[in-house]
């Protein structure tokens, strides 16, 4: 997608053919900085410390480096330590655990000599399937929108709610929940984003905002508590959130306050998809609430807020007296029965066992 006049994807090889290049969202939206990375430990920092985020792209992400790894080490050993360290960096995304397996059972049984190589190849291939899935989710979910539309008075946009940011920063390209949204806008439908901050670490404020307005999207930014009142007024025609984590009966673990809209939402009839990609589904567990790791991260995130001044100097100010005890949950659960459906690269289904099953029975078959 679109940064000013130049596209982007959010993970490209270098032109060395020996590096990946990131953006370092952290430093979005006030600089656009390009990070090279070089070797595992780059990898797993760029992924703990997020300068890269969003489910999709953690394991387009850990798939390189993996290759990255198996440059500086290609036996057995090298290639069980490289899952291990990249595995630790982050526990909710399961797409983490889903690249990495995918790359150690691809590669895990050629020569050492041979498995950089072909893991770099198959860290491009997941990327190119990451964008090619996305643009999928886009057309599945846009007949959402574009039903929407047709019952709207003319003229008048579809107003869609969502969520931390599932967008095209967060994946290698397209974003899920915001896929639908850029494809409604770019096919001439009125569209409307109501984006939520999502502290402590704001990423609809500075990632999702940023995105939409280089798309020329049109957008309000809102903070996190305004979804409720926003529904009881009749002002959201639709809710679209992203998914870290969703469970074979259809729970979507996704970031912190998502659950909150979810349930404004089933209050006020306004209907709540998760956008994702099969790869999202962790077929291992079902009650969400009860089994999704859920991550919790500094308390800094919560104590302080990271923006840019009047003086145009980027800088982290306290926000709570100094001694305050802060927990930092990352993510909650939205139970299946709060989700109006999920929309996949195969199609929208029921957000439950049977609904993910008719369209991935190879899958739930595998694991029944
Ligand atoms: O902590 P983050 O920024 O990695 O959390 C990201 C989210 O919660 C996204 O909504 C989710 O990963 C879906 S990305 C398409």
């Amino acid at each position: 997608m679109r940064i000013g006049d130049r596209d982007f994807r959010s993970i490209w090889p270098g032109g060395d053919g020996e590096s990946v290049r990131i953006i370092d969202q952290t430093k979005l939206p006030h600089a656009l900085e390009i990070v090279s990375l070089s070797g595992l430990d780059d990898a797993a920092k760029a992924i703990a410390d997020m300068w890269v985020r969003g489910a999709p792209l953690i394991g387009a992400t850990a798939a390189y480096g993996m290759a990255l790894a198996l440059r500086q080490d290609p036996s057995d050993a090298g290639l069980g330590h490289a899952y291990e360290r990249l595995h630790a960096t982050r526990p909710t995304a399961i797409n983490l655990r889903w690249a990495l397996d995918r790359v150690r059972l691809a590669i895990g049984r050629l020569p050492p000599r041979e498995r950089a190589q072909a893991a770099w190849h198959l860290a491009a291939e997941i990327c190119d399937e990451d964008a090619a899935t996305n643009r999928q989710i886009g057309e599945n979910g846009l007949a959402l929108i574009e039903a929407i539309a047709r019952q709207k008075p003319a003229g008048e946009p579809v107003n869609v709610l969502t969520h931390c940011n599932a967008g095209w920063l967060a994946t290698v390209d397209w974003g899920t929940a915001t896929a639908p949204i850029y494809l409604a806008h770019d096919k001439g439908i009125a569209v409307h984003v109501y984006v939520d901050e999502t502290r402590p670490r704001n990423q609809g404020a500075g990632l999702t905002a940023f995105e939409l307005g280089n798309h020329g999207v049109p957008h309000t930014l809102v903070v996190d508590n305004a979804g409720g009142h926003l529904m009881q007024h009749g002002m959201v025609d639709l809710c679209i959130v992203g998914s870290d984590r969703t469970t074979a009966q259809g729970d979507v673990c996704n970031k912190i306050g998502t659950y909150l809209k979810a349930l404004a939402a089933r209050d006020n009839g306004v209907p709540f998809y998760a956008a994702l990609p099969v790869s999202t589904v962790d077929w291992t567990v079902r009650d969400g609430v009860a089994e999704i790791p859920i991550e919790q991260r500094g308390g800094e995130e919560v104590s302080h807020v990271v923006g840019m001044s009047d003086r145009g100097v980027v800088e982290r100010v306290r926000i709570a007296p100094e001694r305050t005890p802060v927990a930092n949950y990352a993510f909650d659960v939205t139970p299946a029965r709060l989700v109006s459906g999920l929309i996949t690269e195969r199609g929208v289904c029921e957000a439950s066992e049977a609904g993910l099953a008719a369209l991935f029975p190879e899958l739930a078959r595998k694991r029944a």
